[in-house]
């Protein structure tokens, strides 16, 4: 059974868009949880422009495991190593994105990041490297002793052509080298299918989708307790 990870990052979004105390991520974590999801994931950005610091002190209060992403710096670091989620993914990061939009260089930027997966395992938090399916990123993430990664899903969800092979070749690569193997972004209803096939596949993370859909799934509900209310 593949593992489901809930990215509860864009209910601080809606959060914060009001600078209103709810919608509370740490409910929607809980709610979630409840019904099945095998853990929680979320990011906390430089720019704290979603989960923000005590988001992440309640959400390791849970007792489901909690993937915390982080950019490889030295800040995000000292906080992971203070509260200990489960684990740590290592994502790239840019103030001016909407969103993390590739994987993270490792080959590049492996002496930059090795410290920080050193320091990370040290804490006994089970790092994983968001990585596009590139072999020599693979390769790379085993040599920097990360015992996870997970694949950049983002070209695929946007249709390129042969991402879906590219994505399958990444699979076997990581099934060489020993590493366990996650994949997320841009996934719903419509394209995870195939991905859910791919050779030792652990773990999925979805988030906007997610939390988009649930509106509609939960607009409904909301407008029907209201009319009752006014009458
Ligand atoms: N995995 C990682 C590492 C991510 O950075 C994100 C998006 O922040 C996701 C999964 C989930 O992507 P989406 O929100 O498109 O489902």
């Amino acid at each position: 059974m593949i593992r489901l990870g809930v990215n509860i990052d864009h209910v601080a979004t809606l959060r914060n868009a009001r600078g209103e105390a709810y919608p509370d991520p740490l409910k929607a974590a809980e709610l979630v949880l409840q019904h099945g999801v095998d853990g929680i994931t979320a990011h906390l950005r430089e720019d704290r422009r979603h989960i923000r610091d005590e988001d992440i002190e309640k959400l390791r209060g849970l007792s489901a495991p909690l993937n915390f992403e982080m950019a490889a710096t030295e800040e995000m670091t000292n906080i992971a190593c203070r509260v200990k989620p489960h684990a740590c993914c290592v994502v790239p990061e840019r103030r001016e994105e909407l969103t993390t939009e590739g994987g993270l260089d490792v080959v590049g930027l492996k002496d930059k990041i090795k410290p920080f997966i050193t320091r990370l395992s040290a804490a006994g938090i089970r790092v994983s490297l968001f990585i596009d399916p590139e072999p020599e990123a693979i390769k790379m993430a085993a040599e920097l002793g990360a015992p996870v990664i997970e694949l950049h899903t983002g070209a695929y969800a946007l249709g390129k052509p042969g991402e879906l092979e590219r994505l399958q070749r990444a699979a076997l690569i990581a099934a060489e080298y020993g590493l366990e193997l996650h994949a997320g972004h841009g996934l719903n209803y419509e394209n995870v299918e195939p991905i859910t096939q791919l050779p030792g596949l652990v773990e999925l993370n979805i988030g906007h989708f997610l939390i988009s859909e649930a509106v509609f799934v939960g607009l409904a509900a909301s407008v029907r307790r209201m009319k009752d209310l006014l009458s």
